[in-house]
């Protein structure tokens, strides 16, 4: 029998955590939000109501849907807090030894016929999934930034998920009103596969001087009709999942043309993390974004 997700537990508060509760209550379902630092979960809220505000005054939403989805989310500093969840969706930092702690702390709490999935950019789902104790039960939702936007998500079954695990996915994502594309499971999947060593490449061509911030972004807006600048496209992404989109791809694949632009590791170690940072490629800080190379 197929399993029916009604309510949906969230962990990590960030960009992707708060867009993944933002559609999850718009689309009629309660979900509850977890995340390590308690203030992220104070701001998830004020962001979440920020851009539905935003979706009523471009007339995507309405008022009443906009207050009926916001009763619809709550928070939980603690796992016990996500006990009746059918389904756990991981969306915290983009680094495997974390997603592994979480899972395996996580288990414990959840009831024994939920589901989890992860929002990783990048790493293995079966790897993952050997971190839980319902392997067949775990699967790769891997939603877009900005998720209310943003149309697909990809889905990336591991080596151990069951068929009704997929089809409960498949499921839930339809009802999300998003469109599916299923990938196999390999380093960065599809998207991110195509996408990153593409940023990646932009961040060479700064690093060796063909181009400053502003010259490559216009390129590729204006010469490739891509909607945003690579560099720009980066800040916004946050650089550390870039940088760990590409560590994943360079160890995944050992190829060396998936490695690492050096200029993306220092600005990583700059805490020059992209918009969520206030400075990345560009210093957001001011009135308006200004290159900072
Ligand atoms: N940014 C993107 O464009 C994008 C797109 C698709 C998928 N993803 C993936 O989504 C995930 C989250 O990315 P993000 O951009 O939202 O990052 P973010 O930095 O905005 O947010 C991460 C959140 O996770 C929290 N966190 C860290 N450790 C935790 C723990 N142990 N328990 C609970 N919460 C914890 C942090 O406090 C933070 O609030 C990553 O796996 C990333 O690869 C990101």
């Amino acid at each position: 029998m197929a399993h029916s997700i009604r309510k949906v537990g969230i962990i990590g508060a960030g960009q992707m955590g708060n867009g993944i509760a933002h559609v999850c209550a718009l689309a009629g379902m309660p979900v509850v939000i977890n995340d390590i630092q308690a203030a992220r979960l104070k701001d998830a809220l004020a962001t979440i109501n920020g851009n539905m505000a935003r979706q009523v005054a471009r007339k995507r939403i309405t008022e009443d849907d906009k207050l009926a989805a916001l009763k619809l989310i709550t928070t939980a500093e603690t796992y016990d807090g996500l006990s009746d969840c059918d389904i756990v969706i991981e969306a915290a930092v983009e680094k495997e030894d974390i997603k592994r702690k979480i899972f395996t702390e996580l288990c414990p709490a959840l009831k024994p016929e939920a589901l989890i999935a992860t929002n990783s950019s990048s790493i293995s789902i079966t790897r993952l999934a050997a971190a839980t104790d319902r392997p067949e039960k775990f699967i790769g939702i891997h939603f877009m930034n900005p998720v209310p936007v943003m149309e697909l998500v990809e889905i990336i079954r591991g080596i151990a998920t069951a068929d009704v695990t997929f089809e409960a996915s498949k499921e839930f994502i339809s009802k999300l009103g998003k469109t599916i594309a299923v990938a196999e499971d390999f380093p960065a999947f599809m998207v991110n596969r195509i996408l990153l060593p593409m940023v990646n490449e932009a961040i060479y061509t700064l690093y060796e001087g063909v181009g400053n911030v502003e010259g490559i972004d216009t390129a590729m807006r204006l010469g490739a009709h891509h909607p945003m600048g690579p560099l720009e496209l980066a800040d916004f992404i946050g650089l550390d999942t870039c940088l760990s989109v590409m560590q994943v791809l360079h160890e995944g694949l050992a190829d060396s043309k998936y490695r690492p632009c050096p200029l993306l590791v220092k600005y990583v170690e700059a805490g020059w993390l992209g918009k969520k940072a206030g400075r990345g490629f560009y210093d957001y800080r001011g009135a308006k974004p200004v290159p900072t190379r």
